[in-house]
């Protein structure tokens, strides 16, 4: 598989990296408008280096593209590549807009080509131990998920907010791990160092399985956290995305009965912690391991367009809350 990539940036650079070291896989061209960004990945993984990426496209004739171009450019780029009947995987959130990352979609559906959304945080070993012991039931009903994305200011994100730059992983991680849509939302958002867009977050969700979420998410606290918790009849698990690290904390009550008589009888104590053994591995290699298998047609596509818009759409509803102060049915 020949693959080039568009915008060597902080994460297209990391793209760049793991195309370069998988096996059956060729990185033919990287490409970024800051040429001496796109010569210096090029060198170290020796590739061909271009300022326009409609030349690498036209010169190397990949068979699939990462897109690592800002958020604001997504539809352009995508439409470039799909035009050229190439796979592609496009960074999250899908586009700028929910109408542009439609656009994109149905491109890529009318050219038939693979497209695969970034979101990342599905590939974190954690999550996936955190989707497996939740479709095994180990913690009942779900009735709350409370995600918790916080960190210094990043100056390079200038085209979007807070919302939807980070809250897009954590909606789209709530959707994924529970398999239920987010159906109703409130924001209160604030911009405190953003020259234009909102930087702090605190979000209301309502799960069409009638779970609770909350979000906490801001560019304003000097340490970086990412965590998820999930609390539900039978106890919470906690992940730790950076540590990649998952804990369950067990409802002691909750072992030996039905939530109706626990909650009749006896509510909720603290049982035994447990800190799960999860096999650690870099989230984007997974993430593009996978994208590859789907461009050669061995797995269905892990994230579709659809995920990613909607994930992009409960974004915009959030952002649309928290100017509007009001809550926003999906
Ligand atoms: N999955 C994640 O966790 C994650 C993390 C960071 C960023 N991202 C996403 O990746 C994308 C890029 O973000 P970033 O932080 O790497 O930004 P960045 O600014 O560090 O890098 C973007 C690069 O694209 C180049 N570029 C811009 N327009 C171009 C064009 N038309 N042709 C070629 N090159 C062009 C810029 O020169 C820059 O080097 C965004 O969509 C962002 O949301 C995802």
């Amino acid at each position: 598989m020949r693959v080039g990539v568009i915008g060597v940036g902080s994460m297209g650079r990391n793209h760049a990296r793991i195309y370069a070291d998988l096996t059956g896989v060729e990185l033919v061209g990287v490409a970024d408008q800051n040429m001496p960004a796109a010569e210096a990945v090029a060198r170290q993984y020796n590739t061909q280096a271009y300022s326009d990426y409609l030349q690498l496209l036209d010169d190397c004739n990949p068979d699939a593209v990462t897109v690592a171009v800002p958020t604001v450019d997504h539809l352009d780029v995508a439409q470039q590549i799909i035009g050229r009947g190439i796979h592609l995987l496009v960074e999250k959130p899908i586009a700028f807009s929910v109408e542009e990352g439609e656009k994109i979609i149905t491109a890529a559906e009318q050219a038939g080509v693979v497209l695969m959304i970034g979101h990342i945080e599905r590939f974190n070993p954690a999550v996936i131990a955190l989707k497996e012991r939740l479709a095994n039931d180990e913690v009942g009903r779900i009735f709350q998920l409370d995600a918790r994305r916080q960190g210094p200011f990043p100056a390079r994100v200038k085209d979007v907010g807070v919302v939807i730059d980070l809250a897009v992983h954590d909606v789209d991680v709530m959707r994924y791990v529970t398999g239920a849509d987010i159906v109703r939302v409130f924001a209160e958002t604030e911009r405190r160092i953003h020259s234009t867009h909102e930087d702090l977050l605190s979000g209301l969700l309502r799960l069409s399985d009638g779970a609770v979420g909350t979000l906490t998410i801001n560019w304003l606290t000097p340490t970086k956290i990412r965590e998820l918790y999930v609390t539900g009849e039978r106890g919470m698990f906690r992940v730790d995305y950076l540590t990649q690290d998952l804990y369950f904390f067990e409802n002691a009550t909750a072992q030996d009965g039905s939530w109706e008589t626990i909650k009749m009888l006896r509510g909720v104590s603290e049982g035994c912690m447990i800190r799960h053994v999860v096999a650690k591995k870099e989230p984007l290699r997974i993430e593009i391991e996978s994208f590859i298998a789907a461009a050669c047609g061995d797995t269905p596509v892990a994230v579709t367009g659809q995920d990613g818009l909607k994930a992009l759409a409960i974004a915009q509803a959030i952002v649309k809350s928290g100017r509007e102060n009001q809550t926003v049915s999906l």
